[in-house]
Parts: structure tokens; C-alpha cells; sequence
């Protein structure tokens, strides 16, 4: 990849897990009577049809990572759990006096934080008390994030009889003085512990985490580190771009300067890298961040073309409706979006007083409808196309949008249709950029501060 093409794309962009992006909710006109309305519209349309998905989102962790960007309360005090829990729990209640029927859930992950800081019988009492009201969908996929430093055969086996088949571990670096740098030491055998132990036990996929990007990390490192993927062959891989968000309040980011971390032309240089040998391993690349073994639902899914991109990241299969559950978890009713407050503190007191924790979120209009399946389009199948007829929005009629379009085409990123536009393979790595021209809240109002995370 030229230097030429990565001076010039890669400037900070959206990660496009919803559109729109956070950054650019209309919180001003949005309310929880009106996030609660088009919820349970989505709820009426769609539960009996496909179901819908839950995410629980599972804050504390024993020890800081120094890279994390994720929202967790770092503790040792494992009494913390069950309070928690019975707060989850309440607030699915409150959620559950919404519908008139019970929700089939298709999908449920817990994510953090780390879902394994909990014992397996604080995770039993929360997966049974949400399955108590509710019904399970035919194909159900519940998946969960291991820490492999603490996630014991306990834990696989009983959230394995609770039904979840999949389950990935955080991994980042196998190089010491890149496990040092972010404060996260955890030997190869750990993970391979972890690994062997799921597999035993019959989890179908087994994921792994690994980043690039990260401070002090090299070109062996990144080698290294997917030649010892490789001995484990995990079925699906997250291959992360390091996200430098120092300026997101507490999340411990400072614990190295910014002359530690490798330049823009050595990170994109360690993902071309990467993305070689993962290919010559059997990896096949999913939309973007992500690969699959050909055995994996996710390249299943890709395959048949119903791949989707939700706050969780790409999944096997689509839901209309998503409720995200416990501290800073993100809901979506495909109409609107919501946010749940992300200090422990004021979710709990919000639920004291039977109020769904919600603090912000975003009621769609028609043209961010048309938006949001152009741009999901994009980032799941690199591809997308518009109908004179159905969408009011002619992307080729707006000069902006088409001046971007046209500049990249030259750029050799994509072709232009005259309906249509596809991404090409040099283009792949810049879909965020892509998307970003048919953002129209961005184009409109350019941030004056930085939001987003470098886009290469
Ligand atoms: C919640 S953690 C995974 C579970 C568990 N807490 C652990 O660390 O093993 C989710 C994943 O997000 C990724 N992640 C967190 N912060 C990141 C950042 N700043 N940039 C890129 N990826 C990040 C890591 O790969 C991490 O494994
Ligand atoms: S990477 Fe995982 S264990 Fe480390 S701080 Fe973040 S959520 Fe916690």
C-alpha cells in the first residue's frame, strides 16, 4: 500500500458501529418516552419474525489494562457481583413491562469488562433470571468475552450448559515488553489453557483478540504473535487496530507516551503483514477488523451475504431490535438508539427508582434510515446501490458526496455505478473513509475537537 494513499486517508473517522455516529445524536430532541415508542414498535415488528438480541454488559475487571478503551471499574472486591446482577435483572424487568408478549432472544453476549470476573453462579443467576421471561429462538447464538488470565473450566462448563457455544479471549500481544508497556502480562500457555479447554468442553467457535498498533510493538512482534495464533487456530479472529483515545476520562491510557506507539505508516504496514500471514493460515477477512476459518457462521454468513454490523461489532445474523443492558450499554430499536448511563453509581440509582437508565440517545429520521443502510451496506459487503424509485436521497446528486466518491475512484478505492458504487481491494482498508462521504451529519458539521480514532 502506497505511502501517498495513507498520508492522505488516514485522518480520525467514525468506526461506523451505528449510524449515526454517537458523537452526532440529536440529544437535545430525544427523550425515553420516545426511545421506549420506537422500541416497542421494533419489538411488535420483529420479535416473532427474527427475534431479538441482548447484550449485558459486565463492567469490572481485577487489574487495568493501560491500552483499554472499553467502560470498566477496576476492583479486587468480588462482592460487588451480586448487586449488579439483581440491578440487571431489574432493569430487563422494566424493559420486559414494555412488551405484550415475551421476547425471543436470538442473540445474547456478555461483554466488559470481563464477564469472567463473575463466579459462574453469579453468571448462572443472571443468564436464568433473564431466560425465565423470555423464549429461546430456534438457532440461538449466546457468545461471551474471557479474560484467559481468569476464566476457568467452572466458567466454560456452566455458561456451556447455560446454551453459549461461543466464546472469545482477549489476547492483544504475546510479546513481553508489549505486555509490559500495557500492563497486561499473560503467557501464551494461558491462553492456551483457555483455548484447549472450550474446546473440550464443545464450544463450536473459539475467538481470540489480538491488536496492532500498540506501543513498542514491531513487525516481529505482530509475526510472533500470529505464528502462536496459528499453533491454536482460533475460528474467528479480531485483528484490532490499536484505537488511541487518550482523551476518554479514566480510561488509564497514560501509561505511555505517544512516541512509544508506531507511526501510521508502520501500523498500517504491521496490518498488511498481519493480514498475509493470516491468509496464508486459512483466515478469511470479514468486512473489516475481523477473520474467519471457512468453517466459522461468520464467514457462513458472509458468504450468503447476511452479515451484519451492530455496537458489538459484525454478527452472524440480523435483528431489528437490540437491548443493551447495564452500565453504558447501547441499545437499538433500528429506529432510534440509546444509551444507558456509565457510572455504576447512577445506574443503580436510576433503577432504585424504576426508571430505564437511559441518559442519550438518538431518534432516526428518514434520511438517516437511508444513511444507515447505505453505510452498513458498505462496511458488511463493500458494496451498495440506491433505487431512483424508494430512496428520496440521490447520492450522485449531492456535490459533495460525489466529489469525494470521484476523487476516490481516481484514487483506484472504488468504482462508481450509475446507481451503485463498489469498493475495489485497495480500497478495503479505507471503507471507513468511504462511508465517511455519505455521512452527511459529518460533512455538515465537521468536529472542531478530535471524536474519532484514527481511521488507518
Ligand atoms: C472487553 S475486552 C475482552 C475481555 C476481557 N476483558 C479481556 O481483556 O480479555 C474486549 C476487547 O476490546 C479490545 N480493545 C480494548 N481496548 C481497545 C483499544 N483501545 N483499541 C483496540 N482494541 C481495543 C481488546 O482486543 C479486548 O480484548
Ligand atoms: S482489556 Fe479487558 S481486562 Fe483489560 S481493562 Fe479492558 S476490559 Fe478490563
Amino acid at each position: 500500500m502506497s505511502r501517498a494513499l495513507i498520508n492522505k486517508y488516514n485522518i480520525a473517522g467514525p468506526r461506523y458501529t451505528s449510524y449515526p455516529t454517537v458523537p452526532y445524536w440529536d440529544k437535545s430532541t430525544f427523550s425515553l418516552e420516545q426511545w421506549k415508542d420506537t422500541l416497542v414498535r421494533s419489538f411488535k415488528e420483529s420479535n416473532l419474525k427474527e427475534g431479538i438480541s441482548l447484550y449485558i454488559h459486565l463492567p469490572f475487571c481485577e487489574s487495568l489494562c493501560t491500552f483499554c478503551g472499553c467502560n470498566k471499574r477496576i476492583t479486587k472486591q468480588h462482592s460487588v457481583e451480586s448487586p449488579y446482577i439483581k440491578a440487571v435483572l431489574k432493569e430487563w424487568h422494566l424493559y420486559l413491562e414494555l412488551f405484550d408478549e415475551k421476547p425471543i432472544i436470538k442473540e445474547l453476549h456478555l461483554g466488559g469488562g470481563t464477564p469472567t470476573f463473575f463466579s459462574p453462579e453469579n453468571l448462572s443467576l443472571l443468564i436464568n433470571g433473564i431466560l425465565n421471561d423470555a423464549v429461546l429462538a430456534e438457532n440461538y447464538e449466546f457468545s461471551f468475552e474471557g479474560h484467559p488470565n481468569n476464566t476457568t473450566r467452572e466458567h466454560l462448563q456452566t455458561l456451556y450448559n447455560l446454551g453459549f457455544k461461543r466464546v472469545s479471549f482477549g489476547v492483544q500481544d504475546y510479546n513481553e515488553t508489549v505486555q509490559k508497556a500495557i500492563h497486561r502480562v499473560q503467557p501464551f500457555e494461558n491462553v492456551k489453557h483457555a483455548t484447549e479447554l472450550a474446546r473440550e468442553i464443545g464450544y463450536t467457535s473459539v475467538g481470540h483478540d489480538i491488536i496492532f498498533g500498540l506501543p513498542f510493538q514491531n513487525l516481529d512482534h505482530v509475526k510472533e504473535t500470529i505464528l502462536k495464533t496459528k499453533e491454536l487456530l482460533p475460528d474467528r479472529l479480531a485483528f484490532y487496530s490499536y484505537a488511541h483515545v487518550p482523551w476518554i476520562k479514566g480510561n488509564g491510557q497514560r501509561g505511555f507516551s505517544d512516541a512509544d506507539l508506531p507511526s501510521a505508516e508502520l501500523k498500517r504496514t504491521q496490518y498488511e503483514l498481519g493480514k498475509e500471514l493470516l491468509a496464508e493460515v486459512g483466515y478469511h477477512e470479514i468486512g473489516m477488523d475481523h477473520f474467519a476459518l471457512k468453517t466459522d457462521s461468520l464467514y457462513k454468513s458472509m458468504e450468503k451475504g447476511s452479515l451484519h454490523r451492530n455496537f458489538m461489532g459484525y454478527t452472524a445474523s440480523k435483528t431489528q431490535a437490540m437491548i443493551g443492558l447495564g452500565v453504558s450499554s447501547i441499545s437499538d430499536s433500528w429506529y432510534g438508539f440509546s444509551q444507558n448511563v456509565k457510572q455504576i453509581e447512577d445506574y443503580y440509582n436510576l433503577l432504585n427508582q424504576d426508571v430505564i437508565p437511559v441518559y442519550r440517545g438518538h431518534i432516526l429520521n428518514e434520511e438517516d434510515l437511508i444513511i444507515r443502510k447505505h453505510i452498513l451496506n458498505l462496511m458488511c459487503s463493500f458494496k451498495t446501490e440506491w433505487s431512483y424509485n424508494q430512496d428520496n436521497l440521490y447520492f450522485d446528486e449531492l456535490p459533495e458526496t460525489l466529489m469525494r466518491l470521484k476523487e476516490m475512484e481516481i484514487d483506484g478505492l472504488l468504482n462508481i455505478n450509475s446507481n451503485s458504487i463498489e469498493v475495489t481491494k485497495k480500497g478495503q482498508p479505507f471503507v471507513r473513509n468511504i462511508c465517511m462521504a455519505f455521512d452527511l451529519l459529518l460533512q455538515r458539521r465537521q468536529p472542531d475537537t478530535q471524536l474519532f480514532s484514527m481511521t488507518v
